[in-house]
């Protein structure tokens, strides 16, 4: 019966909802609790990608669940965003306020991480009354046309052309290249770490440099932390490595606790821009969701209360360290990550394949990168044990020794 459920099920789901690619995980969700995932079989998975970067406190946390709870008992939506006084989305703002670094102070909520990137570059362009903007080749920003447009792969660009106009590409962590930005650049847009582009770390030079050229230019520098923010990389924020102040800062992911929402943040004077000229140039309805914004709340002081950037920058050090022991097996190329931001590559693509498809029978999820076939994204709960680690590690070990690509058998592989 239930065997007969779960192959209906999964017909149901490739018939009626619409498919982003030809070979999804299908994993069908029953529950999800902690690191853990559990299928409708009851078979459970180790969960080392984090909903994408989502459950950075764990999945349905239960402060965040009863901050859930608590506010759709009160209301859930009343009126579009910016009309109403909601106390939820006040705290939220309060608190973020807090948090990012200085001068930063208002945040104006969105319901996703692209929703954010599109209102950063707008807030821009009519801020300095610019249009130009640079990007990186390698960045990802989202799939909407704002955000595609400075999203720097062109094969998914290429099917929605034209996109936006007056959009560079630069290397990415190349400081000869910043000379590009100039004074009709009205914003340049980066992820402190580039995560979809495989886990690319720039060098200590790159971000510093990058805030002066927009200083000396006069163009907004956006940070896109959606991926790196809330502790991930070891530090509240991942610009904080490197001392670094945007002018605008993105985040979403992480936010919501696990309920969708995203932010851009900014200081007063850039975000006055919004309410006038005209007023309500830039409106949601559902942005800053009472109920989202509760639970980001929850999740939050979670988060900082239980000092998870710490956690995460020890236990990274502690992951990267045990993931060595996968060089011994063979097709690993390289190891590299801040915190629980981790790019495990190895050699080859299909080999990357096999590799994720024989850790997910074994009850690990991985996640690779978008624009990269050969890296392996690690981003697991900030509130991993060191034991959990080690039973991925465990699992990952017994993937790649059962590895076969073309004929080759890994550890056998030269
Ligand atoms: C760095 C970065 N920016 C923006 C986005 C887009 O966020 P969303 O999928 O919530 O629209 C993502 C999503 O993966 C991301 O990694």
């Amino acid at each position: 019966m239930r065997g007969t459920n779960k192959e209906k099920l999964k017909n149901e789901f490739l018939r009626y909802v619409c498919q982003t690619s030809s070979d999804p995980m299908g994993i069908e969700v029953d529950r999800a609790e902690g690191c853990w995932i559990t299928d409708r079989s009851g078979k459970k998975y180790l969960d080392f990608i984090a909903g994408i970067g989502v459950a950075t406190i764990g999945h349905a946390h239960p402060a965040v669940v009863k901050a859930i709870t608590d506010q759709a008992a009160r209301h859930l939506h009343v009126m579009v965003y910016g009309e109403f006084i909601l106390e939820p989305q006040i705290r939220l703002a309060q608190r973020l306020a807090e948090l990012v670094p200085s001068p930063l102070a208002v945040t104006y909520f969105t319901n996703s991480g692209t929703e954010a990137v599109e209102g950063s570059l707008k807030t821009a362009k009519k801020f300095t009354k610019r249009k130009k903007l640079i990007a990186f080749t390698g960045g990802f920003h989202g799939d909407t046309h704002g955000s595609l447009s400075v999203t720097g792969r062109a094969v998914y660009q290429k099917p929605f052309l034209p996109l936006l106009p007056n959009v560079t590409f630069i290397p990415f962590n190349s400081l000869k290249h910043l000379k590009t930005i100039d004074r009709q650049t009205a914003a340049v847009i980066v992820e402190p770490i580039q995560s979809e582009g495989g886990v690319n770390i720039p060098g200590d030079e790159f971000l510093p440099a990058l805030r002066k050229r927009c200083d000396d230019t006069g163009a907004l520098l956006i940070l896109d932390e959606v991926m790196t923010g809330l502790g991930r990389t070891g530090k509240l924020f991942a610009c904080q490595h490197w001392n670094v102040v945007p002018d605008i800062l993105v985040l979403a992911k992480a936010l919501g606790g696990g309920m969708p929402l995203g932010a851009f943040i900014s200081r007063p004077e850039i975000m006055k821009t919004l309410s006038e000229d005209p007023p309500l140039s830039h409106v949601t309805t559902f942005g800053g969701h009472p109920v989202c914004c509760a639970a980001g709340l929850a999740g939050l002081d979670f988060l900082i209360e239980n000092k998870l950037p710490e956690r995460a920058e020890r236990l990274g050090r502690y992951m990267m360290d045990q993931l060595k022991i996968l060089f011994e097996i063979g097709g690993v190329e390289n190891v590299r990550g801040k915190g629980l931001l981790i790019g495990l590559e190895l050699n080859n693509p299909k080999l990357t394949e096999r590799f994720v498809s024989n850790c997910r029978e074994a009850g690990l999820i991985l996640g690779w990168t978008l624009h990269s076939d050969t890296v392996i994204r690690l981003a697991p709960p900030l509130i991993i044990t060191e034991r959990e680690i080690d039973q991925g590690l465990g699992m990952m070990r017994e993937a790649l020794s059962k590895c076969r690509v073309n004929g080759r058998h890994y550890p056998n592989a030269s």
